[in-house]
């Protein structure tokens, strides 16, 4: 493990984001299963049958990825794709909406477009699957794996060793308090006073998700969305190079949710949580086109479906008016899993997680 952590972080020293590649590890994964919980920067599909207009089942979503087309909210692979492929994993974890026919022994992905901590999240886009309808899924996955295994001390000890990883909130901001129109958020709380309540309802998921057996959970923060294209059009800069009241709140968010983090691994000595920092991550990101979207965006900062993307896709940060590039989740997986600054990730990064 050591040889093959040492070759990463001198490809990672050496690569510029241009030339990045990952490196792809051969045989075994190095954990038996990897559960995915999110919206739409992890979903891979769970949103293609639902009323709602947070899906990504058309062009130009997926002109890069090998089958095309598959509902994720960018032109490749997302951030939880790349992640699984540095746990070893050669096949992608298949979208709960798939489960019928899929593998579910090496996991799920649950993630939702539009989906957040709070349930009525997203609602102004249509159906979604909230934290809380995520865990449920969860559940029934772990009785399905539990049947299917036929030993329930082996599932209980199995499903100790995947990793989980959970980057939620997002939509709690965007597709929320941001839309005082829709949400009455705005009105009932500061930004810090929202930062707390989100907090205190993601704590009482992520020790859902401790009660389900999971025991190494890798909880990402939010990432700078006064940043996007899509708040940058809609509210403007004020000469600034982003929304800075936006980015603001989401740092109260940050703040609160890495003390979290500590307390959840004091309280349960048998679990290891981490606290990825996605904004430490995307500080130095280095697609030269950071604050334009790669295709024509809709109005709710989608694609225009069918329309032609941009040629030079490595050149972006964000494919739409939200979702990154596949070049820029490639930086945010691998300094994920890999952290490049201590800042990255905190107790550990994914590559640690997995082995503990
Ligand atoms: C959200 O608010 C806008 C502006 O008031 C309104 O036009 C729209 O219908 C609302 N959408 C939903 C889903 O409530
Ligand atoms: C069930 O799994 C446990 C843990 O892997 C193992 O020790 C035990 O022998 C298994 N029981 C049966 C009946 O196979
Ligand atoms: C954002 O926070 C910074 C640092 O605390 C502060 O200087 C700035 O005035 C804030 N901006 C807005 C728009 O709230
Ligand atoms: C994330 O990293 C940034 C930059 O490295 C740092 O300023 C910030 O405090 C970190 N956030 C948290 C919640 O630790
Ligand atoms: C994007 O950033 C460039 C360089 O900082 C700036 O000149 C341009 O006005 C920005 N565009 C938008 C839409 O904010
Ligand atoms: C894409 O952009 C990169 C970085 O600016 C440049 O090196 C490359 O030649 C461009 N490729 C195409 C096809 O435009």
């Amino acid at each position: 493990m050591a040889s093959k952590l040492g070759l990463l972080f001198g490809i990672l020293k050496t690569a510029t984001l241009m030339s990045f590649q990952i490196v792809f590890v051969i045989g075994e994964p190095q954990v038996p299963c990897y559960f995915i919980f999110g919206d739409s920067l992890v979903d891979s599909g769970n949103n293609n049958g639902l009323v709602t207009a947070a899906k990504a089942n058309y062009t130009p979503y997926g002109v890069d990825f090998p089958q095309g087309v598959t509902g994720r909210f960018t032109n490749g692979l997302t951030m939880a794709d790349i992640i699984g492929q540095l746990l070893g994993f050669s096949n992608f974890i298949p979208s709960y909406a798939m489960t019928n026919n899929g593998e579910i022994n090496s996991g799920v992905n649950y993630g939702s477009g539009g989906a957040g901590i709070r349930d009525e999240t997203g609602r102004n886009l249509g159906d979604r699957i909230s934290m809380n309808k995520q865990l449920l899924r969860h559940a029934t996955i772990v009785s399905r794996l539990s049947n299917l295994q036929r030993n329930k001390t082996f599932t209980n000890e199995y499903i100790q060793k995947c990793i989980y990883i959970i980057y939620m909130g997002s939509n709690d901001y965007i597709n929320n308090y941001l839309m005082p129109n829709n949400y009455s958020t705005s009105t009932k709380y500061t930004p810090d006073q929202y930062a707390t309540v989100l907090i205190q309802q993601y704590s009482q998921q992520l020790k859902s998700l401790y009660e389900l057996g999971a025991r190494k959970i890798a909880v990402f923060g939010l990432g700078f969305i006064g940043c996007t294209p899509y708040e940058i059009s809609t509210f403007g800069t004020n000469g600034e190079p982003c929304v800075e009241s936006i980015n603001n709140a989401t740092m109260l968010f940050n703040k609160r949710l890495k003390p979290l983090i500590d307390d959840l691994n004091n309280a349960f000595f048998d679990a290891r949580f981490t606290f990825i920092n996605i904004s430490s991550i995307s500080a130095s990101q280095g697609a030269v086109l950071t604050n334009v979207s790669c295709c024509q965006t809709r109005s709710d900062g989608q694609c225009v479906p069918n329309s032609v993307p941009c040629s030079n896709r490595t050149m972006y940060t964000y494919y739409d008016g939200f979702h990154p590039t596949e070049i820029a989740n490639r930086l945010l997986a691998s300094r994920s899993y890999a952290a490049l600054s201590p800042m990255d990730a905190s107790p550990y990064d994914i590559s640690h997680l997995a082995q503990l």
